[in-house]
């Protein structure tokens, strides 16, 4: 036999029972954005390599080791998306949909980054995002965090999700406080890994998001971003902190909260939880308003979210919250010769009129008792047979499977009543 073909390292195949999830979390998330006005926008899943890195940065791990970069056959450097925002503002800018104009958009689907995968963490992994683009006010930010949260709140996980902020200020700001951070961490270089040796000079900001134990106390007495703050970011992030009060949301200020990507301005946040080990963070975003224009357009500003639907998934598993929507499923099952065409005009007739039931038609037939068996693994509430005496009577038979009730013969008509009163 010839060998199988697996999927590539880190990217998953979803199927049914836990497609089953998905899709509800999908309808979930497509109700929260329609609540709030945001609009979908669904951009290419391959980009030019310059867009990222003009954008992420070409000193972060994203775009430094992580991308799926290729060259085409035309010659151009071409990378699979690692992430949506870059690509969203590509797109508002290539269509002119943002000059002087306000957009909130969302967006759902693959992203991909060469990591060494793990529980929550993939090659091919998916994002929900939403990018509210052209409001500067603190407002905004404060949005786009109640909708996170009402999220966390239709899904039932309000419990399981901590919310951390923190302000990144300008990049005027961010300077100053870069000079001092490196001569601070200078001092300490001898005690510092390898990374962060490798960082102090090309992104030392992020080595105040390292995870190692042996660096917490350096970090811990490093200066922070938050306190090199102008008057004008301070006020801002003040306002989204008396907002954020207001509406009842947690927070906890985390001055080491920097974020991997450098397009960051401002308030940066994440929603983090006890419940996943490593991969903690479940949803992040912040401010980014230098990146319009970083990309050739006027200063725009800008801000979003992006979630991973695998960690949210997993965390709805550990909380044992089973979003799944299970429609009720009829299974119709034809006994004898003449039963198919009977079968067929049963389950169109059912499809027609009956509204949120799933009907599915036993299209091997044969062996009765093996129908029976293939209707219960379909996961069906009741079957429905016709053989040559329903036929010849203009009736059905009804059995239920999940409930100790008698099988009866009905009419089509009064069987459409039955389903309805049934199921409803
Ligand atoms: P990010 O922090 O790189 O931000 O990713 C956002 C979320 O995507 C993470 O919190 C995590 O849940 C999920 N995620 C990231 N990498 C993986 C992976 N390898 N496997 C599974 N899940 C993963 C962004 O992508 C920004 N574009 C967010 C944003 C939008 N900021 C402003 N607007």
């Amino acid at each position: 036999m010839a060998a199988t073909v697996q999927a590539v390292r880190g990217m998953n195949d979803i199927f049914s029972p836990s497609i089953e999830q998905w899709s509800a979390l999908e309808s979930t998330i497509r109700k929260v954005v329609a609540l709030y006005g945001y609009q979908e926008i669904r951009t290419p899943i391959v980009e030019d390599t310059g867009l990222f890195k003009r954008s992420i940065g070409e000193v972060t791990d994203i775009v430094e080791k992580e991308m799926y970069t290729f060259t085409d056959l035309g010659g151009d450097s071409l990378s699979l998306r690692p992430e949506g925002t870059a690509s969203c503002v590509r797109a508002g800018l290539q269509h002119g949909l943002l000059y002087n104009q306000i957009q909130r958009w969302w967006y759902m689907g693959p992203m991909f980054r060469h990591e060494r995968p793990q529980k929550g963490r993939y090659r091919q992994f998916h994002q929900f995002g939403i990018e509210a683009v052209g409001m500067g006010a603190a407002e905004i930010d404060v949005e786009v965090i109640l909708l996170s949260a009402r999220l966390w709140q239709m899904l039932g996980i309000e419990d399981a999700v901590q919310l951390q902020i923190n302000s990144l200020g300008t990049p005027e700001s961010r300077k100053i406080h870069r000079e001092q951070l490196i001569d601070y961490l200078k001092e300490h270089e001898a005690e510092l890994d390898e990374d962060s040796k490798r960082r102090l000079t090309t992104n030392p900001l992020r080595i105040l998001d390292s995870k190692n134990p042996a660096l917490k106390e350096i970090i811990a007495a490093a200066p922070k971003v938050v306190d090199f703050l102008d008057d004008a970011s301070k006020a801002h992030f003040e306002q989204v902190q008396s907002l954020l009060k207001a509406m009842n949301i947690s927070f906890t200020v985390n001055p080491c909260l920097v974020r991997g990507l450098d397009y960051y301005t401002h308030t940066v946040f994440e929603w983090v939880t006890e419940h996943l080990g490593a991969q903690a963070t479940v949803c992040a975003g912040g401010r980014y308003d230098g990146l319009v224009s970083q990309l050739g357009g006027q200063a725009t500003p800008a801000v979003g979210f992006a979630l991973g639907l695998e960690r949210l998934l997993l965390l709805l598993e550990k909380w044992e919250c089973d979003i799944a929507i299970r429609e009720p499923k009829v299974y119709v099952i034809g006994i004898g010769e003449g039963a198919s065409s009977a079968s067929f005009a049963l389950a169109e007739t059912l499809r027609e009129r009956l509204i949120g039931v799933r009907v599915l038609q036993d299209c091997v037939g044969g062996n009765p008792k093996k129908q029976f068996k293939r209707a219960d693994k379909n996961g069906a509430d009741i079957v429905l047979v016709l053989g040559d005496e329903e036929i010849k009577n203009n009736v059905v038979t009804v059995k239920y499977l999940r409930e100790d009730k008698a099988q009866n013969q009905v009419t089509v008509d009064d069987l459409i009543a039955l389903l309805q009163s049934y199921f409803k």
